[in-house]
């Protein structure tokens, strides 16, 4: 029987960080840039709390989440939207900007997730030189042109770790023609510490051609919930909800993040491990000649180039013992690993698995 014509899709699936390893049972996973402290203790009592209770439709409209994020961000709660993760409003901006044949501008190593949706709706994806690993506003705006809808970046940026200044963020957006959306994810800016570095709801809240993002994936802990939030004009944000899938965020994943918003200690917790551990770790890697992008995010692209050893060798010797790293062919990046910061014991094995793969060679 023939199966009925559709689309030709000329793109790769996403490939996340692995889980799993074949015959092993227990590992460490390092390779998604997930929380590691797990979630907050509020967010927990959540679902306790309303695990029993599942049987009506959540909240289409996020009344209370769109509440707590605009008091504990300052910001207007009728131009915040919620999707199942922040992917979903990647999504949902693509289907609303672009038609076939449309230009997005991504730099050149950016989360994978722009270009693929992007694709799916027929827009042709065009990249933008990195420096170093670094976003290049000159190359972004080089890449411009009449057809150009939206530039997608992250900040800091994904799989790169690198981050670009406040300076540099404001540069951008003043010199990109005002038609263009400029997407500006900010899914681990909570990380953030350095001083020249501002996230991109502070600079930008009140501007109408850029647009933030926010996840709950990260930092909160609550990847597996899917929830992540959007913020931009309310021209556009009324127009996605118009598009949006009806009740696209469950009741126990609104809840967890309304808790979870309420839990400064725990960020502050997560925030200081992450820095504390980013420390050593990047002080272990040097040692190997491995290069690191600064201490920010909460994980590092492992660049061996300068290493007397490969990253795929030093990949599968970590995977012997259970750790898993996240490759980066997928990504175009040569001889590179990207390892998520984890908690106390899954940082000291990796770090005394490390010493073993290097002394033995
Ligand atoms: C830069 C960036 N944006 C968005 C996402 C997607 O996050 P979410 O789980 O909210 O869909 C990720 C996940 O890895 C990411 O790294």
């Amino acid at each position: 029987m023939n199966t009925p014509l559709f689309r030709k899709l000329n793109l790769e699936a996403y490939k996340p960080g692995r889980s799993f390893l074949n015959k092993k049972k227990s590992i460490i996973k390092l390779s998604a840039n997930e929380s590691a402290l797990g979630m907050s203790k509020n967010a927990n009592k959540a679902i306790i709390k309303s695990k029993n209770n599942v049987s009506k439709y959540p909240d289409g409209k996020f009344k209370e989440l769109t509440s707590t994020i605009s008091k504990k961000y300052d910001c207007k709660q009728n131009q915040i939207i919620c999707g199942s993760g922040s992917d979903e409003i990647i999504q949902m901006l693509c289907q609303l900007f672009l038609s076939k044949g449309d230009e997005v501008v991504v730099p050149e190593y950016s989360f994978l997730m722009y270009r693929i949706y992007a694709k799916i709706v027929g827009a042709n994806v065009i990249f933008s030189k990195e420096k170093n690993f670094k976003v290049s506003n000159d190359e972004i705006i080089k890449k411009t042109t009449k057809r150009t809808k939206i530039v997608f970046i992250a900040n800091p940026n994904n799989p790169t770790g690198t981050y670009i200044s406040k300076n540099q963020l404001l540069d951008l957006r003043k010199r990109l023609n005002k038609k263009i959306l400029l997407v500006v994810d900010d899914a681990y800016f909570e990380y953030m510490l350095n001083k020249d570095y501002r996230s991109g709801l502070e600079l930008f809240k009140n501007k109408n051609n850029v647009f933030i993002l926010r996840t709950f994936s990260k930092i909160y802990g609550l990847a597996s919930l899917r929830v992540g939030w959007g913020y931009g004009s309310k021209k556009i944000v009324d127009a996605l909800y118009k598009i949006k899938p009806p009740f696209n965020v469950n009741k126990i994943a609104q809840e967890c993040a309304v808790e979870s918003l309420k839990d400064k200690s725990f960020i502050k917790k997560s925030v200081k491990h992450n820095l504390d551990w980013a420390k050593k770790i990047k002080k272990v890697m040097n040692s190997y000649n491995i290069q690191t992008n600064e201490i920010g995010p909460n994980f590092f692209l492992l660049d061996f180039k300068s290493c007397k050893l490969t990253a795929s060798f030093v990949e599968k010797n970590l995977e012997k013992s259970g750790i898993i790293l996240r490759e980066m062919n997928s990504y175009g990046i040569k001889n590179c690993l990207r390892l998520t910061i984890g908690n106390v014991r899954e940082n000291i094995l990796f770090i005394k698995q490390m010493k073993k793969i290097f002394k033995n060679v």
